[in-house]
């Protein structure tokens, strides 16, 4: 049993949680995601890593209440344990296979929107611990919705917080402010790292292309098995197939297929939808997760 140190609301429907799992601890990276399970009878539920302490060996996971699991999830507290917390999974973050003199060598330019802030925070802590300021913009709907920010400021060199409705820092979306900082304020950065809602990364992607700035995205379909094996995480990437589980979560952003994606998303919800994607997709559906009809 894998239990839980810490327990706290961070904001409406978002929950932040320190779990004791020294294993994941040891070894998990920036950009990397664990696979939960409350119980024999309870749902997987993927998120991404917020934090981790080896010392400690704790994992800190950020989620939102989005159904029923997490909804029940949302509902247990200090003391209480998750029967299993599998990780870590995923691949970790390019630069932190890179030469650290590389990547001090470039300008980053993190944008993370809303509960895409979690998994950004240990992303932008890795390029503080090595000596690297790098700029973040964070954007929420509103001051109420903001994470994380003072974790964020400790960590940044910059930070630009915008609000959709303007009741805290700027007013308007990340993309307003990305625009800024390269066309009026002239800054020339080397790779931009977004990590929000699907809506929200093809648009930056979208004005980065635009603006010639390549851009890393941090990819979340519904996921069931974690493995490889089930097909439910199947993307389009640059024409090709990948799982975002074992192949991701991070892409080329200028290469996903966005649209296809988030209507996938929309289509997996149902039995229906399930059979007729395995219709559509054949053998690089997989099918092993015995969801598909
Ligand atoms: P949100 O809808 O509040 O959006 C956050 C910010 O993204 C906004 O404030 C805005 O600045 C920006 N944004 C949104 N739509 C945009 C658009 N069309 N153009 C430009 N910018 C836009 O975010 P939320 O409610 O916290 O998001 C929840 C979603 O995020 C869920 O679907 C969840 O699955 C996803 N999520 C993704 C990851 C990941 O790894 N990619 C991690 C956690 C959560
Ligand atoms: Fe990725 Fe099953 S969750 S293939």
């Amino acid at each position: 049993m894998y239990k839980i140190l810490k327990a706290k609301k961070l904001a409406e429907k978002i929950f932040l949680m320190d779990v004791e799992a020294p294993r994941v601890a040891r070894s998990c990276q920036p950009g990397e995601f664990v696979i939960v399970k409350m119980d024999e009878k309870g749902e997987r539920i993927p998120l991404t890593i917020c934090d981790y302490d080896r010392e400690k060996g704790t994992v800190t996971i950020v989620f939102q209440i989005v159904g029923a699991s997490t909804r029940r999830m949302a509902g247990l507290n200090e003391g209480d344990a998750f029967q299993d917390f599998v990780g870590p999974l995923g691949q970790a973050s390019e630069f932190v296979k890179e030469d650290p003199t590389e990547v001090k060598g470039r300008r980053y330019l993190f944008v993370a929107g809303g509960v895409g802030t979690a998994p950004v925070y240990p992303q932008v802590k890795w390029m503080k611990e090595h000596g690297i300021a790098v700029d973040v913009i964070v954007g929420a709907k509103n001051k109420e919705l903001l994470i994380l920010e003072d974790e964020m400021r400790e960590a940044a060199g910059n930070l630009y917080v915008t609000t959709d409705d303007g009741s805290y820092g700027r007013k308007g979306m990340v993309t307003e402010v990305i625009r800024d900082l390269i066309q009026n304020q002239g800054i020339r950065y080397d790779i931009c790292v977004a990590i929000g809602p699907m809506i929200m990364m093809k648009f930056v992607c979208l004005l980065t292309k635009e603006l010639g700035l390549k851009t890393i995205v941090s990819m979340n379909p519904i996921m069931v098995d974690g493995t490889g094996m089930c097909g439910a995480c199947r993307l389009s990437v640059g024409g090709e197939v990948k799982f975002a589980c074992v192949d991701g979560p991070e892409f080329d952003g200028h290469l996903v297929n966005f649209d296809e994606a988030m209507k996938r998303q929309q289509i997996y919800r149902t039995e229906e939808g399930r059979a007729m994607l395995k219709a559509q997709e054949g053998d690089t559906h997989h099918g092993g997760c015995g969801q598909c009809g």
